[in-house]
């Protein structure tokens, strides 16, 4: 990783808003896991305050929420050596979040791509707080002077936005107080695709179930939705040129890859030449292989949601003794009074 100024740390958040996919596993958290591995102090936040940017119900979220910490945990997430936490349960998320509310610019948050499609054509309906969504970001990252955000490819732009928010405050109050945030945008599967059309994300708000594996999903399910899959008639080429407009070969390759923990060109080496049935049939052994386990803990730990409840309130415990000081810095540096005892 980039070496900046400011102590390295890294931060990334997912929202409990529906199931989690295997885009979320391989575009995030299983990097999430690897970076804790590696010895990097890090921060995982499910990210409620975000997720009701959209309608949700109540004993949904809740729920939600409790089996995405499950997901994290299942997949390797420790939560003695990663702070894991709900977003709410640490003020100084929403505190920050208002405060580059009136650090950002209306035409910056209005060029967001994210904006732009979830907002549609009934953007006058839709809430303030999904406009101002890419702020709340922003502070998610900055409460804890993170300094390396993995993350999917679609969620750079709001990472540049964090960049712009950090350099506009230090330039404003003329500080190096923030950290300009690298985003860590790295492997095969940093954007895996919808199995049914490779041009679209896969996403857990997609209507077509068969068009995403969920790591809820039984062996037969993956299997299935595998087996399903749109490809197109050639086989496997060779080299990677050989993907070239050929989205749907690209994302089954990608994902193996990434399963596998291998290179894209090393997955060709071993299956170009292969019929698509075939390499579907090692895809799903592959997927169910590493899924499963993580599948049945996730079960498991849902079994006893007082317990999640326990290990997400000391982390954001842990979270809040980093964060609080920050703010206070950041109320002095702003012009805030603080006298409370
Ligand atoms: P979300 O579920 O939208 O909160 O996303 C949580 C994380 O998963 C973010 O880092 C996203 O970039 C990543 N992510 C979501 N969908 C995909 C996908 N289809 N491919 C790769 N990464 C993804
Ligand atoms: N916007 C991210 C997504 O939808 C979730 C998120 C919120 C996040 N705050 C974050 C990701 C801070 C990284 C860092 O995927």
């Amino acid at each position: 990783m980039a070496e900046t100024g400011h102590t390295q740390r890294v931060f990334s958040g997912i929202q409990p808003s529906g199931g989690l996919t295997l885009g979320n596993y391989l575009g995030a958290i299983k990097r999430f896991v690897s970076m804790q591995d590696g010895g990097s102090e890090t921060v995982y936040c499910m990210v409620d305050l975000h997720a009701i940017t959209v309608w949700q119900d109540p004993e949904a979220l809740r729920r939600q929420t409790r089996e995405l910490a499950a997901g994290f945990i299942a997949s390797g997430i420790d939560p003695e050596r990663s702070v894991l936490f709900n977003q709410s349960q640490v003020s100084a998320h929403a505190r920050l979040g208002w405060i580059f509310n009136c650090v950002a610019r209306m035409g910056w948050m209005n060029r967001m791509t994210q904006w732009k499609e979830k907002a549609g054509k009934n953007s006058e309906n839709a809430s303030l707080g999904l406009f101002a969504y890419p702020s709340l970001m922003a502070a998610d990252i900055l409460a804890y002077h993170a300094t390396h955000v993995p993350v999917g490819e679609d969620q750079k732009q709001h990472l540049e936005l964090t960049r712009d928010i950090a350099t506009k405050f230090n330039q404003v109050y003329g500080l190096d107080f923030f950290p300009i945030t690298e985003p860590v945008i790295e492997g095969a599967a940093t954007r895996v695709m919808s199995l049914r059309d490779g041009l679209k994300k896969m996403s857990k708000s997609d209507p077509s179930d068969m068009s995403r594996i969920n790591l809820t999903d039984s062996a037969d399910t993956i299997a299935r939705k595998i087996r399903k899959a749109k490809t197109d008639p050639e086989p496997l080429p060779g080299a990677v040129d050989g993907l070239a407009n050929r989205p749907e070969a690209r994302n089954l390759v990608n994902i193996y890859a990434a399963l596998a923990g291998i290179s894209v060109d090393a997955t060709l080496a071993q299956a170009g030449g292969r019929q698509f049935g075939q390499f579907k049939t090692a895809l799903a052994e592959l997927a169910v292989e590493t899924l499963a386990p993580i599948t049945s803990e996730m079960a498991r730990l849902m079994h006893d949601p007082a317990e999640i409840d326990r290990i997400i309130g000391q982390g954001a415990n842990k979270a809040a003794a980093i964060a609080e000081p920050i703010l206070d810095q950041v109320h002095d540096i702003v012009g805030m009074i603080r006298s409370r005892g």
